[in-house]
């Protein structure tokens, strides 16, 4: 019998070595004994990389929600589920317990069957940090329907494509929201979207901010009244293990986003798991991931694997900052969170803004720190286990991604220590290997290279919306037989794993992936622009910031006012989250002879390392390096 929780290191090197030795019989036994199923499974695993096709637990049926909320009802209906802190801490806290959000979640899977979705349709959610973000979210999964969340952050034309990319039935969206001292006027963003969005039938409106906005008559429809004449029973759909559950889309560092398809039963596995033994959940804990659902880190780690374990998931609508710096502080006093996971962008934030706003705070509830989503600064790092571990938590850095599902590298209290910048050792089940320049596979210790995976794990998104081949030219054809995660990593002495960035045109910029494709793309349709390169730069606090070199067609109309129409369009077309932090206008980008732009001298001269440029007597232009260099910011 395999135990569902690490409990030291012998048990997670008995578990790795069985779940590598003996992957199908491991997962089968976890599968087997933690969750529920209406039917079991034909096959444990059945996969081909080169197709490529994964697929786990095929033949089996179940619903991911019975087993997120319905076989707790029994042993712990009364006990929170999700416990939502407000935006202003004015505001009282709301605690669902595990039958409210039973009859909530029903209750809106009804309203979404009486709107005619049905099993395997596409519905699109679009909401703020409010409990019905993770409501729809369950009550999708509740009847089938795929659920794709486009964070509230995201432009009106990032909505709209990714709405027509996965053919959207359906939108999910509010009045409003609040962030921080700023209200967001949502639905006058859905209303631009949906001008370019055809197959929409519905939209769902909930009341957040409670202004007057214009609805669509026969489109849209406020959410509210629709529950309250609602079932609040309602039968789970049976799925099969492989069906889809959500697609989220992320960037690529070419075109168009990549929406990742994630399935049933693998996800609910995988997930569940790793969230019990890297967060080593008790049941009196109060977990808090503070990310937004909009990104996989809240699909895995706000709702699915916390609800799969029956914890107390904290859901926080504000900002770090909001009334002051220390909210996040005052939150876990607040709550006596005992696991608190964030990113090291907001530690960096916070950290800058001294002790005088943690210090007021009680922490001493706090057993477990985490973070996730770039590399962590080794500052950072140790300010995090000075300041608010106060010592006695151990730091997990989980390396994933949204296309992984879940966490892959990190430290697992009470098995092993983390140490600063080190992911560490895989995850049970996970078998990273590093390969070189060559294609070859670096077999030892203290090697560095890039990072891929050589065998499945469950939670592997299975394909890209719409588009297979993409998946496989993405993922599955720097190397043979293996999965290429896009970063670069090293391997110490004992074999940990210190995760070193991108290896790919991908910029993470305060915990966002951003592809400099789709940002030049936006710059380039002003009017004014002729052509532009956009390369990351290491910034204190965001990580990664972003440093645009543009040409115009005219350079006479280089201005700071242009700079800022530029970063309106990239707001327009993306989100706030991708402007550019330094914009220099230029006669020309270095190019090779076949029309290249040079991105690796850029990046050197972004970071002003302009010592060794290489050989760059084979550019078509080199002249322009010079000038480049000499008028950069
Ligand atoms: C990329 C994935 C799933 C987490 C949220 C981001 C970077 C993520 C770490 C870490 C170093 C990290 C990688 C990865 N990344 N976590 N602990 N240390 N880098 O998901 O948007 O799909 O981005 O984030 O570069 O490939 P994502």
């Amino acid at each position: 019998m395999i135990s569902y929780q690490l409990k030291n290191r012998e048990s997670y090197n008995q578990n790795y070595i069985n779940s590598t030795e003996n992957p199908e019989v491991f997962w089968a036994e976890i599968a087997k004994d933690n969750f529920v199923w209406k039917r079991p499974w034909d096959r444990v695993l059945d996969w081909d990389f080169s197709k490529p096709k994964i697929s786990w637990f095929e033949g089996a049926k179940l619903n991911i929600t019975e087993n997120c909320i319905d076989r707790h009802l029994k042993t712990q209906g009364d006990k929170t589920a999700i416990l939502f802190e407000p935006n202003d801490p004015k505001e009282p806290s709301e605690a669902i317990t595990y039958k409210d959000l039973h009859k909530r979640v029903n209750a809106f899977a009804n309203v979404l069957l009486s709107k005619g979705i049905q099993k395997g349709d596409r519905v699109c959610i679009y909401l703020p940090m409010i409990p019905e973000l993770a409501i729809s979210v369950l009550a999708c999964a509740r009847i089938g329907a795929i659920h794709s969340v486009v964070f509230a952050g995201f432009s009106a034309t990032a909505l709209s494509t990714r709405i027509n990319d996965s053919d959207c039935k359906m939108l999910i969206t509010s009045d409003g929201g609040y962030r921080g001292a700023k209200t967001i006027d949502l639905k006058s963003i859905v209303d631009t979207a949906l001008l370019e969005c055809d197959g929409i039938e519905t939209v769902l409106v909930a009341k957040r901010i409670h202004s007057d906005i214009p609805m669509v008559s026969g489109r849209d429809f406020w959410l509210q009244p629709l529950l309250d004449t609602a079932s609040d029973q309602c039968e789970p759909t049976v799925m099969d293990a492989e069906d889809p559950l959500f697609i989220l889309y992320t960037s690529g560092s070419t075109g168009t986003p990549k929406g990742m398809v994630h399935t049933t039963a693998g996800y609910m596995v995988y997930t569940a798991y790793t969230f019990k033994n890297v967060f080593q959940y008790e049941s009196d804990d109060v977990y808090w991931c503070t990310a937004d659902i909009g990104w996989i880190t809240g699909h895995s780690y706000i709702v699915y694997g916390p609800l799969l374990n029956g914890a107390t998931t904290v859901m926080f609508e504000g900002v770090p900052s909001y009334p002051d710096y220390g909210r996040f502080w005052s939150i876990i006093e607040k709550h006596k969170v005992t696991q608190f996971y964030t990113a090291p962008t907001a530690i960096r934030a916070l950290a800058k803004e001294g002790l005088g706003v943690v210090d007021p705070y009680d922490l001493s509830s706090l057993k477990i720190l985490g973070t996730v989503g770039e590399p962590i600064n080794e500052e950072a790092w140790h300010w995090y286990n000075d300041h608010i571990g106060k010592r006695k938590c151990p730091i997990v850095d989980t390396w994933w991604q949204t296309e992984t599902g879940g966490i892959m590298i990190s430290p697992i209290p009470n098995s092993f220590e983390g140490k600063p910048t080190f992911a560490t050792l895989p995850f049970v089940g996970i078998q990273p290997t590093l390969m070189d320049e060559k294609g070859e596979e670096m077999d030892g210790n203290s090697v560095e290279g890039r990072l891929c995976i050589k065998f499945p794990w469950p939670s592997m998104a299975r394909t890209i919306w719409g588009n297979h081949q993409r998946y496989k030219e993405t993922y599955f054809s720097a190397y043979d037989n293996l999965y290429f995660t896009g970063d670069g990593a090293l391997r110490d002495e004992n074999g940990h794993y210190r995760i070193t960035g991108r290896v790919d045109d991908v910029i993470i910029v305060s915990g966002h992936n951003l592809g400099t494709a789709p940002i030049e793309d936006a710059i380039n349709e002003h009017p004014m622009v002729a052509e532009s390169a956009i390369v990351g730069y290491p910034h204190d606090i965001k990580g990664s910031a972003l440093y645009g070199f543009v040409t115009l067609k005219n350079e006479a109309n280089s201005n700071e006012a242009l700079k800022a129409e530029i970063n309106q369009y990239i707001s327009k077309q993306i989100g706030p989250i991708a402007k550019l932090d330094k914009i220099q206008f230029t006669s020309g980008l270095p190019k090779t002879r076949s029309g290249k732009i040079m991105r690796r001298i850029l990046r050197k001269i972004a970071i002003k390392d302009t010592s060794n440029l290489g050989d760059i007597s084979t550019l078509l232009n080199p002249e322009v390096v010079e000038t480049i260099m000499k008028n950069s910011l």
